[in-house]
């Protein structure tokens, strides 16, 4: 079993088996990549690009061998992708670095309204600092992408396009390639936060043609404090840094400071070393179960899922087809803070509340919702465990 090569499913809460279906607000790790950072904390554990001794050589390998196999899984080279802490980091950079040097007063920024929050305050922050606008693209009652409307959006002409590639509240997977299209028809850039991509889908920016997309570790089975941001080299190369300090350098002086090449033109002070090995091996792990077999268990589950929320009257949010393995729903009115905490009696780990998209709750007329999220470990032992605890929940709220 899967599940067995995760040390942290292996353990009761309170008294039950532990049921982990939270994994949209993180994976857990394998053994296989707590050993990779485990090793290079035992065996190396030095600074990268600095020191002229044989530990700092080989971390400095172990760490651009990391970006290489994380750049090639996406389709990027490894000049492309600058390591950040994590999705949120990635979104910030693209938007102090990029955002500020190209948005100008008037000008539009089009986000979508399913967005995280964190693909949406930076461009705020950011746009405001321009006098820039942020304008939401409409989503459906299904939580699909209103393509028509942004079209719409884009004649009347735009910057940029913030958009998730998979939803986090309703598991749809957007359709990148064809927004990618329509935005550069119009001469937009496409900034995609990819959080909850890499664990759910095949990501080939090269095919999808993103300008900017945005990955967390921890989302993919790796660590926490880790993700990086892939930008397309010709917008990449001119790109200003949005930190300074060692590393990014090329010459200082107080008359001046000139700055080395990308990636490490944005990757300001010593990096998490650590957590990009776990990375890179998380990505291994991936591979080596196959993203497609992956993405094809998780719909099986999923529906399977679906079909008993909805055999006791439990619709879940979103109508995508194709959705990835994350269940939001409410079970009947109670709130899923009481719910969450039934779960938890019977060992469910789920997320209840707003799931950092306020204007998607908004939007679907909700304060907040129970989220169930899938990963590589669970089966339908666990949804069925899941339905126990609704079943005892209605018990107890009448
Ligand atoms: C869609 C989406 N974007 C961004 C983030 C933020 O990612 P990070 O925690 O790596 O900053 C999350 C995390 O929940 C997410 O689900």
């Amino acid at each position: 079993m899967i599940a067995d090569q995760f040390p942290a499913l292996n353990q009761k809460v309170n008294n039950r088996e532990l049921v982990y279906l939270d994994s949209a607000a993180t994976t857990q790790r394998p053994k296989r990549v707590i050993e990779a950072i485990n090793r290079f904390y035992q065996q190396e554990g030095a600074n990268v690009h600095r020191g002229a001794h044989e530990l700092s050589r080989r971390a400095t390998d172990l760490f651009e061998d990391s970006r290489k196999v994380l750049a090639e899984s996406i389709n990027a080279e490894s000049r492309e992708f600058v390591f950040t802490k994590g999705c949120s980091e990635a979104i910030n950079l693209a938007a102090y670095s990029w955002g500020l040097a190209n948005l100008n007063s008037g000008d539009r920024v089009l986000v979508s309204t399913m967005e995280h929050h964190s693909n949406l305050v930076p461009w705020q922050l950011v746009a405001e600092h321009a006098g820039a606008s942020v304008e939401p693209i409409p989503v459906t009652d299904d939580v699909l992408l209103d393509l028509d409307a942004l079209e719409a959006q884009l004649k009347k002409g735009a910057k940029l396009v913030a958009v998730k590639h998979v939803c986090n509240v309703s598991g749809t997977v957007n359709p990148i390639k064809e927004i990618c299209l329509l935005a550069h028809e119009h001469d937009a850039v496409v900034v995609v936060d990819g959080a909850q991509s890499l664990a759910h889908c095949a990501v080939d920016v090269k095919d999808l043609d993103a300008d900017f997309y945005a990955l967390a570790g921890h989302k993919a089975y790796g660590p926490m404090g880790i993700g990086g941001l892939y930008v397309r080299w010709s917008i990449l190369k001119d790109m200003k840094p949005w930190q300074g300090g060692g590393g990014m350098i090329r010459k200082v002086s107080f008359d001046g400071t000139t700055f080395a090449e990308p990636p490490e033109r944005f990757e300001a002070g010593t990096p998490n070393v650590g957590g990009a090995v776990g990375f890179a091996e998380a990505v291994r792990f991936i591979q080596d179960l196959g993203i497609e077999t992956i993405a094809q268990e998780e719909r099986v589950l999923n529906k399977f899922a679906e079909s008993e929320l909805s055999a006791l009257g439990i619709e879940t949010i979103g109508g995508d087809p194709n959705k990835a393995g994350i269940l939001s729903y409410n079970v009947d009115a109670i709130h899923p803070h009481d719910f969450g905490t039934i779960c938890d009696q019977f060992g469910v780990a789920i997320r209840a509340g707003h799931h950092c998209c306020m204007p998607l709750m908004k939007r679907l007329g909700l304060a907040a919702s129970a989220r169930a999220s899938l990963g590589v470990y669970n089966s339908k032992h666990d949804i069925i465990v899941m339905i126990e605890a609704i079943k005892e929940a209605r018990k107890i709220f009448g």
